[in-house]
């Protein structure tokens, strides 16, 4: 299989090339990123010699014509993914996600690409206190990023009813692992423990979110993208639901740091409170999460330990002017 995996310089676009790979050695494999603040080369170091790597962005109709050439399959990761930032300016997040969306979804068709996949989120269906969301509740975004992701999902139904295009939409959980930018709470809170600083949590803490280890959802993305229904969407939860100070404190435990650290600080604007899904669909096709979060968390925070040329970098350039920026105080 020739494969186009955009956005996958990032966090879960590269922990997903690694999983192909790992499982498919023969398949050939392109990545299109167009390499913002998040998406890293070394990301991909391990797999370098076995990947095409092309920069260029996906609302550029021009590079994605010619890297989607010939491809039998398309999944898309490439988004701003930060909840904060799209708070702060959402322009480049509609850009990427409306724009970038429909000019991959178009190629596709024009190319006659047999499979598309698009990467989703939980955050679509916006907060739910009680229960969980199926595939067929209602889309509810509350942020910026949300909303520009729910706009990118419903593209994608619109071509494959008007078109008959085969596109499914894959919709995760909060995931955690290596690689992870540190501008998301578990590896801001591993960094910032590890450098004993301050943990900020917004307001009282209690938001409650849904664990899922990248290689889980990398691993349910290929389940979709080989076994699922054209048209369908699929949910991705992780196996273990937390609150945000309870992770907070575990991480503190994790790195010999006590509950001093912790800061309540102001709270996120229009914060969703809570976020769950059904994961019975995607089961249905053979996959299950391996990774409970009571492993995965440990060997997250060791790998962060063991990896600071990965992070340090990233800790002394843009992350620490947008970091003042944010949270309105140094990084120690
Ligand atoms: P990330 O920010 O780590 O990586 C995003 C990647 O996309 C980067 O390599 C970046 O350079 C690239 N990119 C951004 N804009 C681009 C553009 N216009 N053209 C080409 N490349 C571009 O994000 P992530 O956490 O790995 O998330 C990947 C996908 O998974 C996103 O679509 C996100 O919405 C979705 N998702 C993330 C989570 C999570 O918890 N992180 C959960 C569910 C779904
Ligand atoms: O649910 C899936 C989503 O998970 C993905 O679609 C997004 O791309 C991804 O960023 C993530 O969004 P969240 O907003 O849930 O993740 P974040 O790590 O930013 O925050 C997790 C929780 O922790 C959330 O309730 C906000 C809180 N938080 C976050 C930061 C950065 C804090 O309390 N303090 C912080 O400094």
């Amino acid at each position: 299989m020739k494969l186009l995996v955009t956005g996958a310089a990032g966090f879960i676009g590269s922990t997903y090339v690694r999983v192909v790979l790992d499982a498919r050695p023969d398949d050939d494999l392109a990545v299109l990123d167009k390499l913002t603040y998040a998406g890293r080369r070394e990301n991909l170091a391990e797999v370098e010699g076995r990947i095409t790597f092309i920069e260029g962005a996906i609302e550029d109709p021009r590079v994605v014509r010619e890297a989607m050439e010939g491809c039998d399959a398309v999944v898309n990761f490439a988004a701003e993914s930060h909840v904060d930032r799209s708070i702060a300016d959402q322009d480049v997040f509609a850009r990427t996600h409306v724009i970038g969306t429909s000019v991959l979804l178009d190629a596709t068709r024009e190319l006659g690409v047999s499979r598309y996949v698009q990467v989703s989120t939980d955050e679509v269906y916006g907060s739910i206190e009680e229960g969980s969301f199926t595939e067929t509740s209602p889309l509810n975004p509350s942020s910026p990023y949300s909303a520009t992701k729910a706009a990118g999902d419903l593209l994608v139904s619109a071509h494959v009813h008007t078109y008959g295009i085969e596109a499914l939409i894959c919709r995760g959980s909060n995931n955690y692992g290596p690689r992870q930018y540190p501008e998301k709470l578990i590896p801001l809170c591993v960094l910032n423990a590890l450098a004993g600083d301050h943990l900020p949590v917004y307001g009282d803490g209690r938001q409650v979110r849904n664990w899922l280890y990248a290689e889980d959802f990398s691993r349910a993305i290929d389940t979709v993208l080989q076994k699922g229904e054209p048209g369908q969407a699929y949910n991705v939860g992780g196996p273990d639901e937390e609150e945000n100070i309870e992770v907070v404190r575990r991480i503190l435990e994790l790195t010999g740091r006590d509950d001093s650290l912790i800061e309540h600080v102001t709270d996120r604007p229009g914060h969703d409170r809570r976020y769950s899904l059904s994961s019975d669909k995607v089961r249905k096709l053979g996959w299950e999460p391996l990774t409970r979060f009571a492993d995965g968390l440990p060997r997250t925070v060791d790998w962060y330990r063991d990896n600071e040329w990965w992070w340090e970098p990233i800790r002394s350039g843009e992350y620490r002017e947008y970091y003042e920026r944010h949270y309105g105080r140094s990084l120690r």
